[in-house]
């Protein structure tokens, strides 16, 4: 069996085609119901057993049921997709001890693939696998090319022996041409956790026959950003100015600044909670006691010492979701040193990402000029990924192609769908 796997920023899925020739997706238990959607994050835990100290880690729903339940919480890593291409990050120490990278990242796909196994009731071993056109942090191909080949790595040491690479953007494609009965000049936009990705092909049924099964994909377009760095921007504005960033401290009757690099990693659901390390904990202790708003350090303290990363990315995803369906939404994060309320409207958070929405419509027209396609030579956009509900992107596509142009759908499951069938075909 060759199944299709989305290891996703967010979320990651894994499908395959069943013998019925239907798409049938894993499902993971979560809260006591079920889910097509294995949050892509790893928990880990020091336990003390007869005297010795060993490490456990859990990936996805369970490791969020752990780290819900720890009355004294380990370290909840989210976005771990993110670090792949970075090549300053090959090793990091946990409790004292050092782990590859990769071997964190094989700990959530292992659980994935095997949870999949169950379900599907064989094992599986191959894979179509989905990446990015650019990975998050990659600046050139060269970049790109060390994130996959440290994917595969990982991919191996999970327990797949034959992986396969397609474009995230042209899987979502494969899923789109599945419910087409015509042929169609097409640009697909994914907007997931970590990266934006963008084609255009030519699909649908006669233009495949014509190809013998391959698409014709007539360029590809990767921003390595997209619902993590909204995220970000709802931290800088909301949170760390609470947390400390742009104060003061009093050092030797000099005033300085608080080192505003901490900030940067609070605002990376990927960075935050290396911020636990003893050097940045003690370097945060002194900084609190020669701060001029102390208590506010101390609120940073506090978050970073029980690893509330998880509790805050809930609560900037909820105003998130608001302001998809609103055009006013409440932030609310209460966590014992720290709390924060605000009214969020939507009109303030396209302010804030509109730096990033710059960078979406750039590269939407690079896209069109390399391919020599004018916008009205497309005949249909279709949008998905999470962050596609956000209503400024969709904008994006409205205004250059006409509203009658865009479809949305299956927003969290198309990518992994349409690797299924790739890797079927
Ligand atoms: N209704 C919504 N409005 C705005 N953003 C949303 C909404 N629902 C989910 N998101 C965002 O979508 C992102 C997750 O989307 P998705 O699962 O498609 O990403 P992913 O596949 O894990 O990431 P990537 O493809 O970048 O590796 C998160 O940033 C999440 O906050
Ligand atoms: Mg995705």
């Amino acid at each position: 069996m060759k199944v299709g796997f989305d290891f996703g920023t967010t979320n990651s899925s894994i499908a395959r085609i069943a013998e019925n020739g239907e798409v049938e997706l894993a499902r993971f238990s979560f809260s006591g119901a079920l889910t097509e959607s294995f949050r892509s994050l790893l928990y880990l835990e020091r336990l003390k057993t007869a005297g010795r100290s060993t490490i456990k880690s859990w990936a996805g729903p369970e490791g969020i049921e752990c780290y819900l339940d720890a009355d004294d919480k380990g370290r909840l890593i989210q976005s771990l997709k993110s670090f792949l291409s970075s090549r300053s990050l090959q090793t990091t120490e946990i409790f004292g001890r050092r782990f590859q990278l990769e071997e964190l990242v094989a700990n959530v796909i292992r659980d994935i693939r095997i949870a999949a196994e169950k379900q599907f009731g064989a094992p599986i071993r191959r894979a179509v696998v989905g990446r990015p056109v650019r990975f998050v942090g990659a600046e050139n191909d060269g970049d790109d090319d060390f994130a996959v080949s440290r994917l595969k790595i990982a991919l191996q040491k999970a327990g797949f022996e034959e992986v396969e690479f397609e474009f995230e953007p042209v899987a979502a494609a494969f899923y789109y041409e599945s419910t087409l009965d015509h042929d169609e000049q097409i640009l697909i936009g994914d907007f997931g956790g970590g990266t934006s990705d963008f084609s255009v092909l030519r699909v649908g049924p006669a233009a495949r026959k014509t190809r013998h099964g391959q698409r014709a994909v007539l360029g590809n377009e990767g921003l390595p950003l997209a619902g993590d760095a909204f995220d970000a921007k709802i931290i800088r504005h909301l949170v760390s100015p609470a947390l400390g960033a742009g104060s003061m401290l009093d050092s030797h009757g000099k005033m300085l600044p608080v080192p505003n690099w901490v900030y940067f990693k609070l605002e990376r659901w990927h960075h935050l909670s290396f911020l636990r390390s003893r050097e940045t904990l003690n370097m945060l202790q002194s900084v609190m006691t020669q701060a001029v708003e102390s208590e506010k350090i101390k609120a940073l303290l506090y978050l970073i010492n029980h690893d509330l990363g998880f509790y805050l990315h809930r609560a900037v995803q909820k105003t998130k979701v608001g302001l998809s369906h609103n055009e006013s939404a409440q932030f609310l994060f209460r966590d014992g040193d720290v709390e924060l309320e605000a009214q969020v409207t939507r009109a303030e958070f396209e302010s804030w990402i509109a730096e990033e929405l710059a960078g979406v419509e750039q590269k939407v027209d690079s896209l069109l000029r390399k391919t020599g396609i004018h916008a009205k030579e497309i005949d249909r956009v279709f949008l998905t990924g999470g962050s596609s509900f956000v209503p400024a992107v969709r904008r994006i596509f409205e205004t250059r192609f006409g509203e009658e142009k865009i479809r949305t759908g299956d927003e969290f499951t198309s990518v992994a769908r349409g690797l299924a069938m790739r890797a079927d075909s």
